[in-house]
């Protein structure tokens, strides 16, 4: 609000600011937009990262990665991390962040969990140590925000336990390797036959043009021949 009347008044006083002020009240106008918009859908957003899902080998230590992004600011976060084991869900560990940059006292309740995360980059991942085939399954992020009427926002990472990591990595590869090979192999077929396509259209392009210039060397003879009738007719009449 403040943003938006400042640049107005900046717009007021004189006309060789009001262009540069103008999209300063645009550049606000977005910001107000933006935050009021993300305000109205969520304040607070959870996110396990673009990937939601990790393979880890038996016996190894895996990250399950979360962060929290708060557009109004937080105060007494509360969150969680629950392990959906066979439909009951099992708490992991829980904590209140008293305010943006204050490290939280982190209650564990599965003794392989650790938790590495900082509210200094809004982090609240944590660590599972040694993992075991029936660490597997659905681990969700789980956050509340006072300041926004205890709504509740969670996120969802997926872990997958594996016997050994380089057969999954190597098909996983193997895939990428081949849809890659059959897009750049789609864009060279794809660049060969606009290539003679373009061919086809520049020779026939030519043709018409030496049709053109023969009708045209004809329209020259009749002019000619005109040319000639005309003076035919004038050699007569002089
Ligand atoms: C992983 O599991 C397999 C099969 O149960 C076992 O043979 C292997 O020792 C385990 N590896 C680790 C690192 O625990
Ligand atoms: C999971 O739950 C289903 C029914 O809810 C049950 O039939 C199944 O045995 C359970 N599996 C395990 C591993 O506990
Ligand atoms: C993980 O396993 C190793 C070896 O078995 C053990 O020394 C270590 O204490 C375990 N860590 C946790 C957090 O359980
Ligand atoms: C969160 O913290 C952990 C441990 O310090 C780190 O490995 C991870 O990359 C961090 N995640 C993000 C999104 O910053
Ligand atoms: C948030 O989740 C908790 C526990 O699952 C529940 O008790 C509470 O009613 C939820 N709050 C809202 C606003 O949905």
């Amino acid at each position: 609000m403040n943003l938006r009347k400042g640049s107005s008044a900046g717009a007021g006083t004189g006309t060789r600011r009001s262009a540069r002020s103008g999209g300063d009240a645009v550049h606000a106008g977005v910001l107000v937009a933006l935050c009021v918009g993300v305000w109205y859908t969520q304040a607070l957003e959870v996110s396990v990262g673009k990937v939601h899902f990790v393979e880890a080998m038996n016996g190894s230590t895996v990250l399950l990665p979360c962060t929290y992004i708060s557009c109004i600011g937080i105060k007494n976060l509360y969150f969680s991390w629950h392990y959906n084991n066979n439909g009951t869900m099992q708490k992991l560990c829980e904590a209140v962040i008293p305010a943006e940059g204050v490290e939280p006292h982190v209650s564990i309740y599965q003794p392989r969990v650790e938790f590495v995360g900082s509210s200094k980059n809004s982090n609240i991942s944590i660590l599972l140590w040694n993992v075991t085939f029936e660490d597997e399954g659905e681990y969700t992020c789980y956050a509340r925000n006072p300041k926004e009427k205890n709504r509740n926002h969670s996120a969802i990472f997926t872990l997958i336990v594996v016997d050994e990591l380089k057969e999954v990595d190597n098909t996983v590869t193997i895939i990428i390797l081949s849809v890659l090979g059959g897009i750049v192999g789609l864009i060279i077929v794809i660049m060969v036959l606009k290539a003679l396509v373009l061919f086809i259209l520049r020779k026939v392009h030519a043709k018409n043009k030496e049709c053109l210039v023969s009708s045209s060397g004809i329209d020259n003879t009749e002019n000619g021949l005109s040319g000639s009738k005309a003076e035919n007719k004038a050699t007569p009449k002089a």
